[in-house]
């Protein structure tokens, strides 16, 4: 939460990024396979957790229901959900949070039961649960969703769901309510990100029987019981593109250790594009550029599609490019504030509806910006390491939701940037 002695970021810009880096886990892999700990009849392990302020406070929504949560090291955690006290977590957590939702799919299947505020998040546009409440309700569950708390109740049936969007948190969330319901269930147009296949897979290793997470028709046979195990999630892939933009960005040579490249493509495609060069090995990618950057054009989209968690960050990028990009944003309909903070900086930028014309200058200037979420504040520290002089960014706990000491791992990486 915002304090008024908060802390901010200073950078000082220009510095080429250099050198190795490792990822964390997945942030929005990490809020989704916690909350589907609670499903478990035993004690569960997750490792690669991302020390950030989400995964911290999903981890108090669920020690505030009775969960035991052991922290055996800043990424790993031993959670207990056998001894639960009950199943309304707490409203003001819950509102500060997107991925609180899952809590409630996750306690819907687990006890037929559950209550949670309307979720709160990042302000990027309206974001309906309607996917998520007609799932449960296809289930067999009554719910209502029509004061400031959302419950849901009844024991659950499988049942054939066809998503009236793609939905990454609809998709999730119907999968833990389903997991442990009587029957079969077929989520039709189901979203097809890296975190749904790492949630099914960390639900399959618990003993649930899901198939085609990856796919867009996901088939689940609720069982009866679920088992403990010790699972790794995978790693950040907006962490990763952020990581590699800023390479570039810089014209500096980073090599991201501990990645997965294949969830990367539409970004590797891009950056090529624009004349950036990247090196794909089994579990690592190096970005280099050296030279000016060609301006792109591309539309955000669902997996495998050009991410909307990247569409800030390279458009950071591309402010400096040669030429005129066109971003048009499709998930969101209001994503594009990082681009007021950076007109301070020089950018010019020019908005209709949810398509952007940036035309590229040659060097950004530091000023005073704030972030006005997690990737748009991404988006300012990379406008910041291109910068002439100092950018000083505000609103920085936005960042740490989902970085990890980011500025402590830039500067390992030669960036000027300190946090006061
Ligand atoms: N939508 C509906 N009804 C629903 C659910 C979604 O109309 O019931 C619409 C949304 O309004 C949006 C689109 O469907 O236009 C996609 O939303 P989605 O449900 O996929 O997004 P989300 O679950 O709210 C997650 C991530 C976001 C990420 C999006 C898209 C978490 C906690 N959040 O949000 O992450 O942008 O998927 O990939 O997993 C971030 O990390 O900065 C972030 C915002």
């Amino acid at each position: 939460m915002m304090t008024t002695t908060e802390r901010r970021f200073y950078i000082r810009g220009g510095v080429p990024l250099e050198g190795d880096v490792q990822v964390r886990g997945g942030k929005n892999t990490s809020v989704a396979i916690l909350a589907a700990a609670l499903l478990c009849d035993d004690p569960v392990r997750v490792e690669n957790l991302p020390d950030i302020s989400d995964t911290r406070l999903m981890l108090a929504m669920m020690e505030g229901i009775g969960a035991r949560i052991t922290r055996e090291s800043p990424s790993s955690v031993v959670i207990d959900p056998r001894f639960l006290t009950g199943v309304h977590p707490d409203d003001g957590m819950s509102r500060s949070m997107r991925a609180s939702y899952y809590l409630l799919g996750a306690l819907l299947g687990k006890t037929g039961e559950g209550a949670i505020a309307h979720p709160g998040g990042c302000d990027i546009g309206s974001r309906p649960i309607d996917q998520h409440v007609k799932g449960f309700r296809a289930l067999g569950a009554e719910v209502d969703d029509a004061s400031p708390l959302i419950t849901a109740r009844g024991s659950l049936t499988g049942a054939e769901i066809f998503m009236d969007c793609v939905t990454v948190g609809g998709t999730i969330n119907v999968m833990l309510a389903a997991c442990r319901a009587q029957g079969n269930t077929m989520i039709y147009n189901a979203a097809k990100e890296p975190h749904i296949v790492d949630t099914a897979n960390f639900l399959n290793a618990m003993g649930a029987h899901i198939r085609g997470a990856g796919t867009d028709v996901i088939r689940i046979r609720g069982v009866s019981r679920m088992h403990g195990c010790s699972y790794a999630v995978i790693p950040d892939q907006i962490e990763t593109g952020t990581l590699m933009i800023a390479a570039a960005a810089t014209h500096g040579c980073v090599t991201i250790h501990g990645c997965i490249p294949t969830h990367m493509e539409s970004l590797t495609a891009k950056l090529l594009e624009m004349g950036a060069r990247v090196e794909d090995y089994d579990d690592m990618i190096r970005v280099y550029s050296h030279g000016a950057h060609r301006a792109v054009s591309f539309k955000t989209q669902a997996y495998p599609g050009f991410p909307t968690d990247l569409q800030q960050p390279m458009s950071a990028l591309l402010t400096t490019a040669r030429g005129t990009s066109t971003v048009t944003e499709t998930i969101f309909d209001s994503r594009f504030h990082h681009l007021d903070e950076m007109r301070r900086m020089g950018a010019r930028a020019h908005i209709v509806g949810r398509t952007a014309a940036i035309d590229g200058v040659i060097r950004l200037h530091g000023a005073s910006v704030a972030a006005s979420d997690l990737r748009a504040g991404a988006a300012l520290i990379i406008a910041g390491l291109m910068a002439d002089g100092e950018t000083e960014i505000s609103n920085i706990h936005y960042i740490e939701r989902g970085y990890e000491n980011i500025d402590e791992r830039l500067r390992e990486l030669g960036a000027q940037i300190v946090k006061r």
